[in-house]
């Protein structure tokens, strides 16, 4: 397998059986819209190979579909793709499936081919005529040419070969009517989940769009392919062996994924939260003895104590967890750790001994550069650890231990719920190294006590969203804001910062609040909203005088603080109480108002909460 695959947050669907194709790739497509693309199309075989394709929505799609007479009626056999552009600019020619010239094979990818330019040079002066500026496209005209010159072989056979000529990353979906009754899908880099119903078959980048019509799945590897008819189907390796594969059954259901009354997914997620916390800690806390059970890592709780160094590697949301994740290991288990983004790891040849551990971070499991830098830790030997969501997730299965977050479907591009579970993995991660060694026992109880009421404080926060909003309306049209915090809170800061970015395209900086005097004082004035993460700790007072410090620059001050504070509501513009609680344990709660702040700015603004612009969920590209 390829150290460095590089693909993309496309999305793929396919279907054989009795069904409607069309139906079933649409609403796969819509399923997969979470993920972030550009353009749509599917492929049906019914009788003709027929395709419809364009730039634009999936409800674009289905309307064309809807006005093109009946193209694809009747089919029962198809292929559907959401595309997120890398090679070649969003367009309806540039859009999937892409067909060889005669017009009866149809693929869709997922992925980035790195060779195509050499395959595209010798394909061209073999008088192929390229329509698209995709990648993808050679690989259609690779298996046109095989196919041509070697008529006997069957269209797994050719798919094998054609493969044999790729170097780069793929999720591919063939269909042909030269063979109307098979349909191919390839797996190297790109996620793959083929789900098994009554003699129909779907495929999908993953479970959404396949989960209201089975629970029985099979996840792909690298190097598998699956060939699907009518009777059956069949996972072979890239040497054509059968593969020994287990059937899953998915956990979650449908009304997990869909909006539930919620103008946007953000929004649910961001109430969800309270169970969400009760999910990740259930079966894993035990107040009756004080004790933790962490099955994912119970094997290897006693390496991870004696770790030398536990170095988090990350991107974006999950990188600011491990922040947290820092403070809370240093904090109980005393064991020095590092956090890098995953990005900066994987290309500053960093030193990884075998003493060290290894924990990477993603809510999706598939995210490019943390997906390489823990294949490098692995390599040099260090335990690698995972914390991921997606159950199954490339990551998930890479890595030699980890914890589940069980934050359940995120489809908000930006990441809420499944940023919350991660931060109390970390925590009772934390906690279970520190017990016997580092912390009493009367401190553990104490911790474990706190964690376990933050489900119903993060209520109590959420049920204050009609006041964030109305605080949201006096600053939507800022063009800039600060996020300070300290300690347990500075991640938060950036976290807040990033939120806000992402999702309302106001500029905003997250900064250690005695960072502030070494630069950002300077641009403090009257139109500059500074949010203040300031809540009853060790820091508190110090906060206060930054604080101060804004105000008498006349800055605008929102200061998120601990119920009972009267002394801060006579500094700040505003103020939004949370709960008091442990200074651990208010990550869980001061990102809370922040993450329905952004939302609720967002909103005002008219922006597109749920799929931010430029941005994906998935980042399966480097
Ligand atoms: C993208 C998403 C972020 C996410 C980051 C890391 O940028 O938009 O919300 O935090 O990727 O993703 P991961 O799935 O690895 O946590």
């Amino acid at each position: 397998m390829k150290q460095d695959p590089k693909s993309l947050m496309c999305g793929i669907v396919g279907y054989i059986g009795k069904r409607d194709a069309a139906t079933v790739l649409l609403n796969g497509l819509k399923r997969l819209e979470y993920r972030g693309y550009d353009s749509a199309g599917i492929a049906v075989l019914n009788g003709a190979l027929s395709v419809i394709k364009q730039k634009g929505s999936v409800g674009a799609l289905e309307r064309a579909v809807a006005d093109s007479s009946g193209l694809l009626k009747g089919g029962t056999i198809g292929i559907g793709h959401t595309r997120w552009a890398t090679h070649g600019d969003p367009s309806d020619r540039n859009a999937h499936p892409h067909l060889n010239a005669a017009g009866d094979i149809a693929l869709i990818h997922n992925g980035i081919i790195e060779n195509h330019t050499a395959l595209r040079q010798e394909l061209s002066s073999q008088g192929y005529t390229f329509l698209s500026d995709t990648d993808t496209e050679v690989l259609v005209h690779l298996i046109d040419r095989i196919w041509n010159e070697e008529r006997h072989l069957t269209l797994e056979g050719v798919v094998r070969r054609a493969l044999h000529y790729i170097e780069g990353a793929y999720g591919i979906c063939v269909i042909s009517s030269r063979e109307p009754e098979t349909l191919i899908v390839a797996r190297m880099g790109s996620p793959l989940v083929l789900g098994i119903g009554e003699q129909e078959y779907f495929i999908a980048s993953d479970a959404a769009p396949i989960i209201e019509y089975t629970k029985k799945v099979i996840y792909l590897a690298d190097g598998e392919m699956a060939v699907m008819n009518r009777e059956g189907f069949a996972v072979k390796t890239d040497k054509n062996e059968e593969a020994e594969k287990n059937v899953t059954e998915l956990d979650f259901k449908l009304e997990e994924i869909e909006k539930g009354g919620f103008e946007h997914f953000m929004l649910k997620e961001i109430f969800e939260q309270p169970s969400v916390m009760q999910d990740v800690m259930r079966g894993r806390i035990h107040l009756e003895d004080n004790t933790l059970h962490l099955g994912g890592v119970k094997d290897h709780l006693e390496k991870l104590r004696k770790a030398k160094r536990i170095i988090i590697c990350a991107c974006g949301t999950s990188w600011h967890a491990g922040l947290i994740g820092e403070y809370l290991i240093e904090e109980f288990a005393r064991i020095p750790v590092e956090v890098d983004y995953a990005s900066e790891f994987r290309y500053r040849t960093p030193i990884i001994s075998p003493d060290d551990v290894v924990m990477v971070i993603s809510q999706s499991g598939e995210t490019a550069d943390t997906l390489a830098a823990l294949r490098m830790a692995k390599e040099k030997g260090a335990l690698v650890m995972g914390i991921c969501n997606v159950v199954g997730s490339t990551i998930a299965r890479e890595t030699t231990c980890g914890m589940y977050t069980h934050a359940g479907p995120e489809i908000g591009v930006a990441s809420t719920k499944a940023f919350t579970a991660q931060v109390i993995v970390l925590y009772m991660l934390a906690l279970a190294l520190s017990i016997g060694r580092t912390i009493k026992d009367e401190e553990i109880a104490l911790y474990l006590k706190e964690l376990s009421e933050a489900p119903q404080k993060a209520a109590s926060i959420i049920a204050q969203h009609a006041d964030i909003r109305a605080i949201a309306k006096v600053y939507k049209d800022a063009r800039n804001f600060l996020y300070l915090g300290r300690g347990f809170n500075f991640p938060v800061a950036l976290e807040g910062a990033l939120k806000l970015k992402e999702i309302s395209y106001i500029h905003a900086e997250g900064y250690p609040a005695a960072e502030m005097k070494h630069g950002p004082i300077a641009l403090i004035d009257k139109d500059m909203p500074v949010i203040f993460i300031a809540t009853r700790d060790s820091t508190y007072t110090k906060i206060l005088s930054n604080i101060e410090e804004v105000r008498t620059r006349k800055g605008k001050i929102i200061a998120i603080a601990t119920e009972g504070d009267q002394e801060i509501s006579n500094l700040a513009d505003h103020v939004i109480y949370i709960p008091y609680a442990a200074a651990p344990v208010t990550p869980l709660l001061t990102v809370i108002p922040l993450q329905l702040l952004s939302y609720y700015i967002a909103t005002e603004r008219g922006c597109n909460v749920d799929r931010p612009r430029n941005l994906a969920k998935s980042v399966t590209v480097e």
